[in-house]
Protein backbone atom coordinates (compact mmCIF):
# COMPACT_ATOMS: atom_id res chain seq x y z
CA UNK A 1 0.00 0.00 0.00
CA UNK A 2 1.06 3.49 -1.23
CA UNK A 3 1.78 6.14 1.37
CA UNK A 4 3.14 8.58 -0.26
CA UNK A 5 3.24 10.74 -3.66
CA UNK A 6 3.28 9.30 -7.34
CA UNK A 7 3.48 11.98 -9.92
CA UNK A 8 2.70 10.66 -13.30
CA UNK A 9 3.29 13.55 -16.60
CA UNK A 10 3.04 13.11 -20.01
CA UNK A 11 1.42 13.99 -23.52
CA UNK A 12 -2.03 12.75 -24.42
CA UNK A 13 -2.18 9.21 -25.67
CA UNK A 14 0.58 8.05 -23.44
CA UNK A 15 -2.05 5.49 -21.90
CA UNK A 16 -1.47 7.95 -18.76
CA UNK A 17 -4.98 8.51 -17.22
CA UNK A 18 -5.17 4.25 -17.81
CA UNK A 19 -2.02 3.71 -16.34
CA UNK A 20 -2.52 6.43 -13.33
CA UNK A 21 -5.70 5.22 -12.15
CA UNK A 22 -4.55 1.28 -12.57
CA UNK A 23 -1.20 2.48 -10.20
CA UNK A 24 -3.62 3.64 -8.16
CA UNK A 25 -5.76 0.11 -7.64
CA UNK A 26 -2.40 -1.51 -7.51
CA UNK A 27 -1.81 0.65 -4.97
CA UNK A 28 -4.74 0.73 -2.90
CA UNK A 29 -4.03 4.63 -3.41
CA UNK A 30 -6.39 7.84 -4.01
CA UNK A 31 -5.96 9.03 -7.71
CA UNK A 32 -6.89 12.83 -8.62
CA UNK A 33 -6.79 13.40 -12.78
CA UNK A 34 -5.73 16.67 -13.02
CA UNK A 35 -6.45 16.90 -16.84
CA UNK A 36 -9.93 15.88 -15.72
CA UNK A 37 -9.88 19.34 -14.08
CA UNK A 38 -8.63 21.73 -16.69
CA UNK A 39 -11.52 19.95 -18.72
CA UNK A 40 -14.21 20.75 -16.61
CA UNK A 41 -13.76 24.27 -16.14
CA UNK A 42 -12.93 24.63 -19.82
CA UNK A 43 -16.12 23.63 -20.06
CA UNK A 44 -17.54 25.71 -17.52
CA UNK A 45 -15.75 28.30 -20.12
CA UNK A 46 -18.14 27.06 -22.84
CA UNK A 47 -21.73 27.04 -21.01
CA UNK A 48 -20.89 30.56 -20.24
CA UNK A 49 -19.88 31.56 -23.71
CA UNK A 50 -17.24 33.57 -22.29
CA UNK A 51 -14.76 34.75 -25.49
CA UNK A 52 -11.66 32.44 -26.10
CA UNK A 53 -9.44 32.11 -28.78
CA UNK A 54 -8.31 28.21 -28.79
CA UNK A 55 -5.15 28.51 -30.75
CA UNK A 56 -3.55 30.99 -28.43
CA UNK A 57 -1.42 30.28 -25.23
CA UNK A 58 -1.08 33.70 -23.72
CA UNK A 59 -0.64 33.27 -20.26
CA UNK A 60 -2.39 36.59 -19.54
CA UNK A 61 -5.48 38.66 -19.30
CA UNK A 62 -9.15 37.15 -20.35
CA UNK A 63 -10.46 38.38 -16.80
CA UNK A 64 -13.97 36.94 -18.00
CA UNK A 65 -12.79 33.12 -18.98
CA UNK A 66 -10.57 33.07 -15.17
CA UNK A 67 -13.76 34.82 -13.35
CA UNK A 68 -15.89 31.98 -14.69
CA UNK A 69 -13.07 28.91 -13.81
CA UNK A 70 -12.62 30.73 -9.86
CA UNK A 71 -16.68 30.71 -9.87
CA UNK A 72 -16.89 27.19 -10.86
CA UNK A 73 -17.70 24.70 -8.51
CA UNK A 74 -15.78 21.30 -9.15
CA UNK A 75 -15.68 17.99 -7.23
CA UNK A 76 -13.45 15.46 -8.11
CA UNK A 77 -14.04 11.93 -6.54
CA UNK A 78 -10.40 10.59 -5.62
CA UNK A 79 -11.56 6.74 -5.73
CA UNK A 80 -9.63 5.22 -8.90
CA UNK A 81 -12.55 2.68 -8.90
CA UNK A 82 -14.83 5.49 -9.53
CA UNK A 83 -13.15 8.60 -10.73
CA UNK A 84 -16.75 10.70 -11.15
CA UNK A 85 -16.34 14.60 -12.03
CA UNK A 86 -18.80 17.17 -10.76
CA UNK A 87 -19.15 21.00 -11.84
CA UNK A 88 -21.39 22.45 -9.91
CA UNK A 89 -23.17 19.45 -8.68
CA UNK A 90 -23.91 18.10 -12.26
CA UNK A 91 -21.88 14.77 -13.45
CA UNK A 92 -19.95 15.73 -16.20
CA UNK A 93 -17.91 13.04 -16.78
CA UNK A 94 -18.48 11.88 -20.20
CA UNK A 95 -19.15 15.59 -21.85
CA UNK A 96 -15.60 16.83 -20.77
CA UNK A 97 -13.88 14.57 -23.20
CA UNK A 98 -16.07 15.58 -26.47
CA UNK A 99 -14.13 17.60 -29.17
CA UNK A 100 -15.49 20.79 -28.00
CA UNK A 101 -13.93 20.43 -24.73
CA UNK A 102 -10.35 18.79 -25.99
CA UNK A 103 -10.28 21.57 -28.94
CA UNK A 104 -10.70 24.39 -26.00
CA UNK A 105 -8.45 23.08 -23.03
CA UNK A 106 -5.04 24.15 -23.99
CA UNK A 107 -5.68 27.42 -24.28
CA UNK A 108 -7.83 27.80 -20.90
CA UNK A 109 -5.09 25.72 -19.49
CA UNK A 110 -2.30 28.11 -20.71
CA UNK A 111 -3.75 31.00 -18.43
CA UNK A 112 -1.68 31.22 -15.08
CA UNK A 113 -4.68 32.55 -13.44
CA UNK A 114 -7.20 29.33 -14.04
CA UNK A 115 -3.41 27.24 -13.15
CA UNK A 116 -2.85 29.05 -10.12
CA UNK A 117 -6.57 28.56 -8.61
CA UNK A 118 -6.64 24.71 -10.02
CA UNK A 119 -3.26 23.84 -8.65
CA UNK A 120 -4.43 25.20 -4.96
CA UNK A 121 -7.05 22.79 -5.13
CA UNK A 122 -5.22 20.06 -6.43
CA UNK A 123 -2.34 20.52 -3.78
CA UNK A 124 -5.57 20.68 -1.20
CA UNK A 125 -6.65 17.28 -2.35
CA UNK A 126 -3.51 15.50 -1.98
CA UNK A 127 -2.83 16.91 1.51
CA UNK A 128 -6.30 15.69 2.54
CA UNK A 129 -5.55 11.81 1.00
CA UNK A 130 -2.08 11.94 3.03
CA UNK A 131 -3.59 13.17 6.22
CA UNK A 132 -5.95 10.92 6.38
CA UNK A 133 -3.39 8.16 5.83
CA UNK A 134 -3.18 7.41 2.20
CA UNK A 135 -1.05 8.04 -0.77
CA UNK A 136 -2.36 9.19 -4.06
CA UNK A 137 -0.98 8.78 -7.61
CA UNK A 138 -1.04 12.03 -9.21
CA UNK A 139 -1.75 12.85 -13.31
CA UNK A 140 -0.71 16.01 -15.28
CA UNK A 141 1.66 17.51 -17.29
CA UNK A 142 3.24 19.86 -14.59
CA UNK A 143 2.80 17.29 -11.53
CA UNK A 144 6.28 16.81 -11.10
CA UNK A 145 7.40 20.06 -12.06
CA UNK A 146 5.54 22.48 -10.65
CA UNK A 147 2.75 21.03 -8.80
CA UNK A 148 4.53 18.35 -6.90
CA UNK A 149 8.08 19.14 -7.07
CA UNK A 150 8.90 16.83 -3.90
CA UNK A 151 6.86 13.71 -4.87
CA UNK A 152 8.60 10.58 -3.66
CA UNK A 153 8.39 9.20 -7.53
CA UNK A 154 7.67 11.09 -11.03
CA UNK A 155 6.93 8.83 -13.68
CA UNK A 156 7.02 11.06 -17.46
CA UNK A 157 5.40 8.43 -20.12
CA UNK A 158 6.23 9.02 -23.38
CA UNK A 159 5.22 7.18 -26.50
CA UNK A 160 5.83 7.40 -30.49
CA UNK A 161 3.22 9.91 -32.23
CA UNK A 162 1.73 6.81 -34.51
CA UNK A 163 1.04 4.81 -31.44
CA UNK A 164 -0.33 7.92 -29.22
CA UNK A 165 -3.01 8.96 -32.14
CA UNK A 166 -3.24 5.26 -32.42
CA UNK A 167 -4.79 4.78 -28.92
CA UNK A 168 -6.91 7.71 -28.39
CA UNK A 169 -8.64 6.75 -31.90
CA UNK A 170 -9.43 3.60 -30.05
CA UNK A 171 -10.46 5.52 -26.73
CA UNK A 172 -12.82 7.52 -28.92
CA UNK A 173 -14.52 4.42 -30.59
CA UNK A 174 -14.44 2.61 -27.63
CA UNK A 175 -16.29 5.80 -26.36
CA UNK A 176 -18.82 5.81 -28.74
CA UNK A 177 -17.44 9.07 -29.92
CA UNK A 178 -16.10 10.37 -33.17
CA UNK A 179 -12.21 11.61 -32.54
CA UNK A 180 -12.68 14.23 -35.17
CA UNK A 181 -11.65 14.50 -38.75
CA UNK A 182 -7.75 14.01 -37.77
CA UNK A 183 -7.16 12.64 -34.35
CA UNK A 184 -3.46 12.53 -34.81
CA UNK A 185 -3.15 16.37 -36.19
CA UNK A 186 -5.67 16.96 -32.87
CA UNK A 187 -3.16 15.25 -30.69
CA UNK A 188 0.03 17.27 -32.48
CA UNK A 189 -2.13 20.85 -32.01
CA UNK A 190 -2.27 19.81 -28.43
CA UNK A 191 1.10 18.81 -27.83
CA UNK A 192 2.49 21.81 -29.48
CA UNK A 193 0.11 24.00 -27.54
CA UNK A 194 0.96 22.32 -23.77
CA UNK A 195 5.11 22.49 -24.56
CA UNK A 196 5.00 26.22 -26.14
CA UNK A 197 2.96 27.73 -23.61
CA UNK A 198 4.89 30.54 -21.12
CA UNK A 199 3.33 29.31 -17.91
CA UNK A 200 4.01 25.48 -16.87
CA UNK A 201 5.39 23.98 -20.09
CA UNK A 202 5.03 20.06 -20.33
CA UNK A 203 8.37 19.23 -19.52
CA UNK A 204 9.37 16.57 -17.61
CA UNK A 205 10.89 17.47 -14.14
CA UNK A 206 15.00 16.43 -13.62
CA UNK A 207 14.14 13.55 -11.50
CA UNK A 208 11.64 12.31 -13.36
CA UNK A 209 12.08 8.54 -14.74
CA UNK A 210 11.25 8.23 -18.55
CA UNK A 211 9.20 5.49 -19.63
CA UNK A 212 8.20 4.82 -23.20
CA UNK A 213 5.43 3.18 -23.54
CA UNK A 214 5.56 2.44 -27.16
CA UNK A 215 6.11 -1.39 -26.84
CA UNK A 216 4.50 -2.04 -23.81
CA UNK A 217 0.77 -2.89 -22.75
CA UNK A 218 -0.84 -1.38 -19.76
CA UNK A 219 -0.10 -4.48 -17.40
CA UNK A 220 3.73 -3.93 -18.56
CA UNK A 221 3.55 -0.39 -17.59
CA UNK A 222 2.14 -1.28 -14.73
CA UNK A 223 4.71 -3.98 -13.30
CA UNK A 224 7.29 -1.40 -13.93
CA UNK A 225 5.49 1.40 -12.07
CA UNK A 226 4.58 -0.60 -9.26
CA UNK A 227 8.59 -1.82 -8.88
CA UNK A 228 9.96 2.03 -9.09
CA UNK A 229 6.75 3.04 -6.20
CA UNK A 230 7.41 0.11 -4.10
CA UNK A 231 11.32 0.73 -4.22
CA UNK A 232 10.85 4.58 -3.60
CA UNK A 233 7.95 4.27 -0.90
O1 LIG B 1 -4.78 14.76 -19.64
P1 LIG B 1 -5.83 15.40 -20.50
O2 LIG B 1 -5.66 15.11 -21.96
O3 LIG B 1 -7.22 15.13 -20.04
O4 LIG B 1 -5.59 16.97 -20.30
C1 LIG B 1 -6.34 17.91 -21.03
C2 LIG B 1 -5.57 19.22 -21.15
O5 LIG B 1 -5.49 19.85 -19.88
C3 LIG B 1 -4.14 19.11 -21.64
O6 LIG B 1 -4.06 19.11 -23.06
C4 LIG B 1 -3.51 20.37 -21.06
O7 LIG B 1 -3.77 21.50 -21.87
C5 LIG B 1 -4.26 20.58 -19.77
N1 LIG B 1 -3.56 20.11 -18.58
C6 LIG B 1 -2.60 20.94 -18.04
N2 LIG B 1 -1.98 20.59 -16.88
C7 LIG B 1 -2.28 19.45 -16.25
C8 LIG B 1 -3.23 18.55 -16.81
C9 LIG B 1 -3.85 18.91 -18.00
O8 LIG B 1 -2.32 22.00 -18.60
N3 LIG B 1 -1.67 19.17 -15.09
Amino acid sequence: VLRGVVAVDGPSGTGKSTTARGLAMRLGARYLDTGAMYRAATLAVLRAGAPLDVAATTADGHDDVVAVVLGARLDLSTDPAEPRVRLDGEDVGAEIRGSEVTGAVSAVSALTAVRAHLVAEQRRVVDEALAAGAGIVVEGRDIGTVVLPDAGLKVFLTASALVRAGRRDAENTAAGRSGGPDVAADLARRDTLDSSRAASPLRPADDAVEVDTSALDIDGVLDRLQDLAEDRD
